[in-house]
């Protein structure tokens, strides 16, 4: 299975710090953010991945990757998003790169502890519909809220005022190739963007979409507090950062 990592977009919560460059090369503790959601899908054990990017910052990212040969990966491919349409929009840039295969899609500012490895593997066994992972959080009104009957879910909610549950849906979803029409069907949100959300919720109502719960900390980066969130997180299970096993002077 191929994989994509979606890393367009303004950043623009995360301004002045995005003005001169893109979010997702900002340092999350001891690596640019963008390492963390490569590192993930290479330990899924995909060996393929596209960037989808943006911006003025976007040469940057080639700079920095080069051919992914650092993360053990034959090729990195690059793909160039013309403003800022949405997850959605970003993903559909990927589609001669699927080659009709399933993909796994990771946003370029998510990071989580323990990997994706037993999702990946479970949807590569069964690579049809999708499969999305949730996640137990505190503050759901800020992320895709999954409405769950039972063990079903019935459709997720972008940034409910009223959260029907108190999970998140994470910025991982796995597809069959189907995805790619989907998007061409999809209208932009009343924020202007073709919502990934949209795409979910298309599965759920086609009776294909899978889930699991993510097992560790799953944490987005892309607002002040998240960032300082994740580089804590980081920190903490190297070992490092405030309170760790650093320096003693
Ligand atoms: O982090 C998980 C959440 O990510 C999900 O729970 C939400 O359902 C999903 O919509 C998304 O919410 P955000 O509001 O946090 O998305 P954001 O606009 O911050 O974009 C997340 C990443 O997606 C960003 O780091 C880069 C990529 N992106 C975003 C946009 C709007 C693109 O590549 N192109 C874009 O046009």
């Amino acid at each position: 299975m191929k994989g994509v990592i979606l890393a367009g977009g303004l950043g623009s919560r995360l301004l002045p710090l995005t003005r001169v460059t893109n979010k997702h090369l900002l340092p999350v503790y001891d690596k640019p953010m963008i390492f963390y959601p490569i590192e993930a899908l290479v330990d899924a054990g995909i060996e393929e991945i596209l960037i989808v990017t943006g911006g003025d910052s976007a040469g940057d990212f080639l700079k920095l990757l080069r051919n992914g040969k650092d993360f053990g990966l034959k090729r990195m491919h690059y793909a160039y998003q013309e403003g800022e349409g949405g997850i959605a929009d970003a993903l559909a840039l990927a589609e001669d790169f699927a080659e009709g295969q399933p993909i796994a899609v990771i946003l370029g500012d998510n990071i989580v502890e323990k990997g994706i490895a037993t999702a990946v593997a479970q949807f590569r066994a069964n690579p049809v519909g999708a499969q999305i992972l949730l996640k137990e959080v505190h503050d759901p009104q800020r992320f895709g809220v999954p409405e769950i009957e039972g063990e079903r879910i019935v459709r997720i909610i972008e940034k409910p005022l009223d959260p029907p549950s108190n999970y998140a849906v994470i910025g991982v979803y796995m597809y069959d190739a189907s995805v790619f029409s989907i998007i061409d069907g999809l209208e932009p949100s009343a924020r202007g963007e073709l919502e990934i959300t949209d795409v979910n919720n298309y599965y759920i109502g086609q009776g294909t979409m899978r889930y699991s719960i993510l097992d560790g900390w799953w944490t987005d980066a892309g607002t002040f507090d998240s960032l300082l969130r994740a580089t804590n997180l980081v920190a903490k299970a190297r070992g490092g950062g405030a309170g760790g096993s650093g320096e003693t002077g």
